[in-house]
């Protein structure tokens, strides 16, 4: 048996609780690792609420989660591998999300022990902490494949990143940086000494001004809070240049209970067919390990450093998770088992 958070219903933060539950067993292909860090964000936040809607017909579970135990992104050390896998070995320190694609769905990793599949884990880079690895997978990938996939990113370019102070936001405003970009990075007033700590060029404070209104035009807007309507942000992009939407629901205020942001990017999809500014979709992605590896050289580099605001030990997981909700983190929020 080992300790995990479960939830037998969807809700607040008060549906997580500590239990005993099965050590989960090692399949032909999987790794088992002991977790020594995970992390909480908004993905973790939309199973736990079921919201929205949506999400319970696309595999979280109708009634209640599916699986029990939440988070999809873990650090720690290899205890035990299937006969299959190759790559890893049991005292190895390895990082890297459970989930095969871009789903809402519990992934386990908030618990002492998970199984992974070997394909999406990576060898921990050595200069950075557990904590610090659990921060990148999840956040990590959706900047690159929105920078590098879609944005289409180049060196020299003139890049803004909205909401450069959020977990998403932090790594690519690095990302664009490590790509060559010119970065120009919009938050909060109290978040701007943090973005010229991790490189930003120009930082831009939302609370005093607004980019969209500003004389700069640029190469790719990077946008995770989708404040502005496309109609509007395009006033500050060049004619060929490149917008991408991460959207960001804040915890349920946005509203949008039933269906989320996916009407949103349906429109943009269907707009990109005429709108040279929009991405047209990709449904070839690189596969998860070729990103974990892209992550693990510029983490190695020293090109990204994730930033940890808050560590919580299990037991107090519900308390991380609320902390993340109030909105007052600068960086991202762990949970170490
Ligand atoms: N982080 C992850 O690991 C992860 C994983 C899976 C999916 N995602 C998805 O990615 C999206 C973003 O997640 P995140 O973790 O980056 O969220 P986040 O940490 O909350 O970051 C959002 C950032 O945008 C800022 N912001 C809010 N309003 C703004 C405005 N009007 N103008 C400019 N900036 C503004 C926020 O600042 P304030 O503090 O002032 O509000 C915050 O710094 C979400 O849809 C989430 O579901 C994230």
């Amino acid at each position: 048996m080992m300790k995990a958070i479960v939830q037998d219903a969807y809700g607040s933060v008060d549906v997580l609780r500590l239990d005993e539950v099965a050590k989960p067993q090692v399949g032909d292909d999987d790794v088992l690792v002991r977790v020594r860090a995970t992390s909480v964000h908004p993905d973790v936040w939309h199973v736990m609420s079921g919201r929205p809607y949506v999400l319970r017909l696309m595999g979280a579970g109708l009634l209640k989660p599916k699986n029990r135990v939440p988070g999809t992104d873990m650090a720690g050390q290899v205890e035990a591998v299937g006969k299959n896998v190759t790559d890893f070995k049991p005292g190895d320190d390895v990082f890297g999300e459970t989930l095969s694609g871009y789903q809402w769905v519990n992934g386990g990793t908030f618990a002492e022990y998970v199984t992974v599949k070997a394909e999406r884990l990576a060898l921990k880079p050595e200069n950075i902490t557990f904590e610090q690895a659990a921060a990148v997978p999840t956040a990590g990938l959706i900047a690159l494949n929105n920078l590098r996939e879609f944005g289409r990113v180049l060196p020299g370019q003139s890049v803004l990143i909205n909401g450069a102070g959020g977990g998403v936001g932090a790594l690519a405003m690095q990302l664009a940086k490590a790509y060559g970009a010119e970065v120009t990075a919009v938050d909060h007033t109290t978040k701007l000494d943090m973005l010229r700590s991790l490189g930003a060029d120009h930082v831009i404070d939302y609370t005093q001004d607004d980019y969209t209104q500003g004389s700069e035009r640029y190469d790719l807007i990077f946008d995770v809070p989708g404040n502005h309507s496309f109609s509007i942000c395009r006033r500050a992009l060049k004619p060929d240049g490149k917008y991408v939407l991460i959207g960001h629901e804040h915890f349920g205020q946005s509203g949008h209970r039933l269906l989320g942001l996916i009407p949103l990017m349906f429109k943009l999809m269907a707009l990109s067919l005429f709108v040279k500014q929009l991405p047209r979709p990709n449904f070839s992605l690189p596969p998860k390990k070729e990103s974990m590896a892209t992550l693990t050289e510029f983490l190695e580099a020293g090109k990204i450093t994730p930033v940890i605001d808050r560590t919580y030990p299990l037991s107090e997981a519900s308390d991380a998770m609320r902390y993340l909700i109030d909105g007052r983190s600068h960086g991202r929020v762990v949970v170490t088992p």
